[in-house]
């Protein structure tokens, strides 16, 4: 089960999210970075393309987001009609901070023309500069809708490169970096190479291009699932944050995985616990909302990306 907390502990909270979601008619969203357990009670667990999919078009009144503030804001910016709790409010995401919507709006001044790609892992604000989202799971194929040359892609400069490269088409990166995949060092992966001779690495496009290189698959957090399960190997070095173990093993009980550093844990991540989705349940809160003029204008970007 791998749950961080006690299996009595956890049939009694999941017993009460379940009682009250019927009530609240509420949906849980969960992040494949989140706990075991608070994957286990959500409705749905996925990428941040799937959630945000699913957070468009679902008609439950109530959508409780279990991932970082930007996925909660981008579920309100679809659905403003929807109650969208995030069940810790802290729960940020660090490279979602390294860009702003006042520093973006300086460089278009300064550029003008620029195409403005802006990874999800932002605010409304930054999405409201945008002319067009995309996640790790679509970056390629958003940047090569795109036509003219100037564009910009916010905030991650690892995704923003990887992109760059399939396509063979020079972007202005942004220099924001997510803090967990960077932790990962060319060290650690020659470590696990040499400890795991047989397994692929499958890593994250967060991480590092020098970990990049060495990979034998990149991808999105589905994107890897997919890969490990459909892949004839049975072991696997994994390059991206931890809680993506539960659903790899759920998917392939038969296949090893070994995280390629214990360092790949996002405290934000792990912040939402069983507890703290019961109580956003019977309290509605705490609750993300985005002023109007923004989500109108953040909604453009996100549809275009939907469209494709
Ligand atoms: P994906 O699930 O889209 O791969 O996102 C990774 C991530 O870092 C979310 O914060
Ligand atoms: Fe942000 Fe990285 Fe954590 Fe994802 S894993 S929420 S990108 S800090």
């Amino acid at each position: 089960m791998n749950h961080t907390i006690s299996e009595e502990l956890f049939q009694t909270l999941a017993g009460e999210i379940e009682a009250l979601k019927k009530d609240r008619k509420a949906i849980i969203l969960a992040h494949y970075y989140q706990r075991p357990e608070v994957q286990d009670i959500a409705d749905f667990v996925g990428d941040s393309l799937q959630l945000s999919q699913l957070a468009a078009k679902t008609d439950s009144e109530v959508i409780v987001f279990c991932g970082v503030h930007f996925m909660a804001e981008s579920a309100a910016i679809l659905s403003p009609d929807k109650i969208v709790l995030l069940p810790e409010l802290n729960a940020g995401c660090p490279m979602a901070d390294m860009v702003d919507a006042e520093a973006l709006r300086a460089y278009k001044k300064r550029v003008p023309g620029v195409q403005v790609v802006s990874y999800v892992n932002t605010s409304a604000e930054v999405k409201a500069e945008s002319d067009i989202c995309c996640t790790s799971a679509n970056a390629v194929k958003v940047v090569e809708s795109l036509k003219g040359k100037d564009i910009l892609f916010v905030p991650d400069e690892n995704l923003g490169r990887y992109a760059a490269n399939i396509l063979k088409r020079p972007m202005e990166l942004w220099p924001g970096y997510c803090k967990t995949h960077d932790r990962l060092s060319k060290e650690d992966i020659l470590k696990a190479r040499q400890e795991h001779p047989l397994a692929k690495l499958i890593v994250h496009p967060e991480c590092r291009e020098d970990i990049c290189q060495e990979a034998d698959y990149i991808g999105s957090t589905a994107g890897l699932i997919n890969y490990a399960q459909n892949s004839e190997n049975k072991e696997f070095i994994v390059g991206t944050e931890s809680g993506i173990l539960h659903r790899l093993h759920q998917v392939c009980p038969d296949k090893e995985f070994y995280l390629a550093s214990e360092r790949l844990v996002c405290p934000n991540m792990k912040s939402t616990t069983l507890a703290k989705v019961r109580d956003a349940l019977i309290a509605l809160s705490p609750r993300v909302t985005v002023k109007e003029g923004i989500r109108v204008r953040a909604k453009e970007a996100l549809d275009r990306m939907l469209a494709l």
